[in-house]
């Protein structure tokens, strides 16, 4: 009999679904669950950008796209990278693909060689080095603190740079942190010379001091980024790649092989939401500003450490190691004992255990009854 292989018995589950899975059961039971372990906005998908899509299968839009996405899509992320950062990038440079996750496995695929190594925060989002080990490349992990907001500190990067040393990544704002890395910062992981990997997926959510984009400091990169967070569009899978040309066409190779194109109704989607979703955006930005707000409040006032305060993204990464409990444990209890749902740490990277992670991609009313129901359980513990 066969058996599945090692390298798909070993690549590990992503622990907040289990936590998902958990609270589904109970809420089958019919007990009522508050979700803040979720990451995806609990917004609909803004109607201009559905529209579009409706137009473009009513105008038989539904085949196959070139492999690297529509033109016309291409050339409007252009436009928006030249806006927002003042980049000139080439609509040839861009890999329309179905969702950032794809995009970043087949930047993976091109870049890394069996044994290289890729260096990744601790805490960090959990694809990232299980991608690497699935292509049997090994990530390596630099500490950051929260004292210092998770910033990657570049001083601390140098010392983990090997003969064969890739790459690194970085995700600002970041999953699961929601904190920025500064333009500083930026800058000095450029000058270390090594390929960057720019995870943008949160770019646009942001709530004071701007963002930036790694190619406003250097050209050695790779830039990730997608339509899910921004514009609310998980279930629609599309994201794209921004790549120095040399790798463009192995990256589309790998793209052909395995997903052909992007989905082309997702596509003109998409192009909607660059040209006509400002609004929407915007009044989307200012409700999860104002959740930001309250639960960094909230979670303070229950006891929780947050010495930075959060600045992008839908998330928060506080301390709970005085309750003395490890963040999986912890997080069942939350869910069993307060019905509500919460991210352990441990899902992040070694460096998260004692941690847990709230998300505010839920309404500030829901926000607030899961705060109420998390105080009364610390109340009884
Ligand atoms: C940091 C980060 N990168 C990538 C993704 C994947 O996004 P997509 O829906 O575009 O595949 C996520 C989703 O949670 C994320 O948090």
């Amino acid at each position: 009999m066969n058996m599945p292989s090692k390298r798909a018995q070993e690549i590990p589950p992503f622990i907040v679904m289990d936590v998902l899975e958990k609270a589904h059961e109970l809420e089958r039971q019919g007990r009522h669950i508050i979700h803040l372990e979720i990451g995806e906005p609990d917004f609909p998908t803004p109607k201009c950008i559905c529209d579009a899509a409706r137009e473009a299968a009513d105008k038989g839009e539904t085949h196959y796209t070139h492999s690297l996405g529509i033109l016309e899509l291409r050339e409007s992320i252009s436009l928006h990278y030249r806006k927002n950062y003042g980049v000139h990038i080439d609509p040839g440079q861009i890999v329309v693909t179905s969702g950032t996750s794809p995009g970043l496995f087949m930047i993976f695929s091109a870049l890394l060689e069996v044994g290289d190594e890729i260096i990744i925060s601790d805490p960090h989002y959990p694809c990232y080095p299980n991608f690497a080990n699935f292509l049997d490349a090994n990530p390596v992990f630099v500490r950051v603190y929260e004292e210092d907001g998770f910033q990657l500190r570049p001083e601390e990067i140098k010392k983990k740079i090997g003969p064969r040393t890739k790459a690194i990544i970085i995700n600002s704002p970041s999953n699961p942190t929601g904190n920025l890395l500064s333009r500083e910062r930026m800058e000095k992981i450029a000058e270390l010379g090594l390929t960057v990997i720019s995870d943008e997926i949160y770019h646009g959510l942001v709530y004071g001091e701007k963002e930036h984009s790694i190619l406003e400091f250097t050209d050695n990169a790779f830039v990730l980024n997608g339509f899910s967070k921004l514009y609310a569009m998980t279930g629609w899978r599309l994201g794209y790649l921004i790549s120095p040309p040399r790798f463009v066409r192995p990256i589309q190779k790998v793209q052909q092989n395995f997903f052909i194109s992007a989905g082309s109704i997702s596509q003109w989607a998409g192009l909607a939401a660059l040209t006509k979703a400002g609004a929407d955006v915007e009044r989307m930005k200012k409700i999860y500003d104002e959740r930001r707000r309250y639960m960094i409040q909230r979670l303070r006032d229950l006891g929780f450490g947050l010495p930075v305060e959060p600045a992008g993204a839908f998330y928060m990464l506080v301390n709970a190691k005085h309750l003395g409990r490890n963040s999986y444990e912890l997080a069942f209890e939350i869910l069993e004992k307060a019905n509500v749902g919460v991210s352990p740490g441990i899902d992040f990277g070694q460096n998260a255990e004692g941690y847990l992670r709230f998300s505010y991609a839920n309404s500030l009313e829901n926000i607030k009854e899961g705060l109420n129901r998390l105080e009364d359980f610390l109340l009884a513990i």
